[in-house]
């Protein structure tokens, strides 16, 4: 029996897309299509185990080698600096981390910014290295509501369309870095199952270069 190589994907919409990748590029495991609570699924043919696993979970599997390889969004990569190595940029669930604010903002250099995000350690060294005094304000969701009733000053959060901020009356001050999905892989591992994962990874970006 091969060797299975077990796949951390991120749960949700972007983790759709990201099995169609692998599925197109000769990974399939077409049960997972079928059912929405079942968490592994099997193709022994082709060798691999996928998880389904919280997008903000995965570098954790991976780093910890419950998962070969898995994907991962860049933001998550920063924020948490997982112990994994980045292969490929799949070019798919781009969006940007911004610094945003109302619309009729206008800051005051004199004062502490008060900044609410999910991302607290991108929002620290980014106004670390543009040396501005901040005080953090940790929230888990809805980022976009703390400047308009007063808990923040400006977000530092992600977006994609744009809808959220618009409808919020939101303006982006700064972009702090562009954002997409990466393939990422344990560090024991990529030395161990080299050929395995070289082989997924080439495959794959056979077809993000298509899709490009
Ligand atoms: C993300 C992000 C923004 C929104 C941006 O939130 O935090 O709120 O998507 O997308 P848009 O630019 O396309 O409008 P998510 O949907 O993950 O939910 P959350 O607010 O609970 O974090």
């Amino acid at each position: 029996m091969k060797d299975i190589l077990n796949i951390a994907l991120p749960k949700g919409r972007l983790g759709e897309k990201v099995y169609d990748l692998f599925e197109k590029a000769g990974y399939p495991c077409p049960e997972i299509r079928e059912t929405n609570r079942k968490l592994v699924f099997e193709n022994t043919e082709a060798a691999v185990r996928y998880f389904w696993v919280k997008p903000s979970d995965v570098a954790i599997y991976v780093a910890r080698g419950a998962a070969d390889i898995g994907v991962a969004g860049k933001d998550i990569l920063m924020e948490y600096e997982p112990d994994v190595y980045e292969l490929l940029d799949l070019g798919i669930g781009k969006c940007s981390m911004i610094v945003a604010a109302p619309e009729d903002y206008s800051e005051d250099p004199q004062r502490t910014l008060r900044v609410a995000t999910k991302y607290t350690e991108i929002a620290r060294s980014y106004y670390a290295a543009i040396g501005r005094e901040i005080e953090l304000i940790p929230l888990n969701g809805s980022i976009e509501l703390a400047p308009i009733v007063g808990l923040s000053d400006v977000i530092v959060d992600i977006t994609e369309t744009g809808a959220t901020l618009r409808e919020n009356r939101l303006r982006i001050i700064d972009e702090v870095a562009p954002i997409s999905a990466r393939l990422i892989a344990n560090k024991a591992a990529f030395r161990f199952r080299q050929e395995a994962i070289r082989k997924i990874m080439e495959s794959i970006s056979t077809q993000t270069g298509e899709t490009r």
